[in-house]
């Protein structure tokens, strides 16, 4: 594997040997000294196209930590603002000798395009609503760490499906980690063609998160995306929160095992409440510890660092 764009590039074995060594990276995140000396010498770019807080950040922070050297460039304050391409923005960026670009932007298939213009290697970090398959690798690393091997834990995935790139990374690798999977959302906002997908795939989908929520291991709540919306998807914010918010109610039906997920930033009041995000059961910043040590991992595995 020389680039990451898609869950759907990581065979099990792929998976579980960067979730592995995810767990060794997360150790030097307590360390006092959090360097690496493994990509000394190397270079990565992040190029952010689209707002970020979490993704920036953590790559940021995975490739000091490993000690490349690491550029951060986003659209607002580049070139992009005065009309580059984003054709010459990367090629421009690749000549400068970078070993690796790390790109988020607004277009579904853009870090795929960018494969055909250079050399170096390109990790998407979510592009349009197609997929942001480090999401996928840090919530499995998360979900794994507090449940165990996640063959034959029951994970849904509720909110906003129609505008999601998590839904596709995270459905395409828990399936390959054995999860049983059931997508949740209201008729306006569940993927056109579902019925067809989830017999390819193998996972099921529900209108009604109540009859579901019983049954999980894990909820994992997805934002509603309100930037990426040009209608009424549903009546009012209310009246979401009602069919589909993780309330107070809904707590109590959720089995005490199960763990609460939310990749964020997160709606609070709209698709979770405040006494779901903030209680014992929810590992929203444990999501977002495990994906400093879970970018650590991709770039240490593609950059082929020495241990
Ligand atoms: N989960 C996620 O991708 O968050 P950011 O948009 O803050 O990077």
């Amino acid at each position: 594997m020389k680039h990451l764009l898609s869950a759907a590039d990581l065979s099990r074995d792929d998976a579980l040997q960067i979730m592995d060594t995810a767990a060794q990276m997360h150790d030097v995140q307590r360390r006092e000294v959090k360097k690496l000396p493994v990509l000394r010498g190397r270079t990565v770019v992040n190029l952010f196209f689209e707002d970020s807080t979490r993704t920036r950040s953590s790559f940021e922070i995975a490739g000091k930590w490993l000690s490349a050297d690491v550029i951060n460039v986003s659209a607002k304050g580049s070139s992009v603002s005065k009309g580059e391409s984003l054709r010459d923005t990367v090629m421009t960026v690749a000549a400068m000798g970078v070993d690796a670009l790390v790109i988020r932007h607004h277009a579904s298939g853009a870090p795929q395009q960018v494969t055909d213009w250079v050399d170096a290697i390109v990790v998407n970090a979510g592009d349009g609503t197609h997929e942001h398959p480090t999401q996928a690798l840090l919530d499995a690393y998360t979900m794994q760490a507090r449940l165990g091997d996640l063959a034959g834990k029951h994970v849904g995935i509720v909110g906003d499906l129609t505008h999601s790139r998590v839904v596709r990374s995270n459905l395409l690798l828990l399936r390959t980690l054995g999860a049983e999977v059931t997508l949740v959302a209201p008729p306006t906002l569940m993927p056109s063609g579902i019925a067809d997908w989830s017999a390819v795939e193998g996972f099921s989908y529900s209108y009604d998160f109540d009859e579901v929520l019983p049954k999980l291991d894990a909820a994992m709540m997805l934002r509603v995306q309100k930037e990426r919306m040009t209608g009424g998807f549903f009546p009012t914010p209310r009246e979401y929160t009602v069919g589909y918010g993780l309330t107070r109610d809904r707590l109590r039906a959720l089995p005490e095992h199960a763990v609460i997920c939310h990749p964020g930033p997160m709606n609070r009041g709209l698709e979770i409440t405040a006494d779901a995000a903030d209680e014992a059961r929810s590992l929203v910043l444990d999501q977002v510890s495990a994906g400093v040590a879970v970018r650590m991992s991709v770039l240490y595995h593609l950059l082929g660092g020495e241990a």
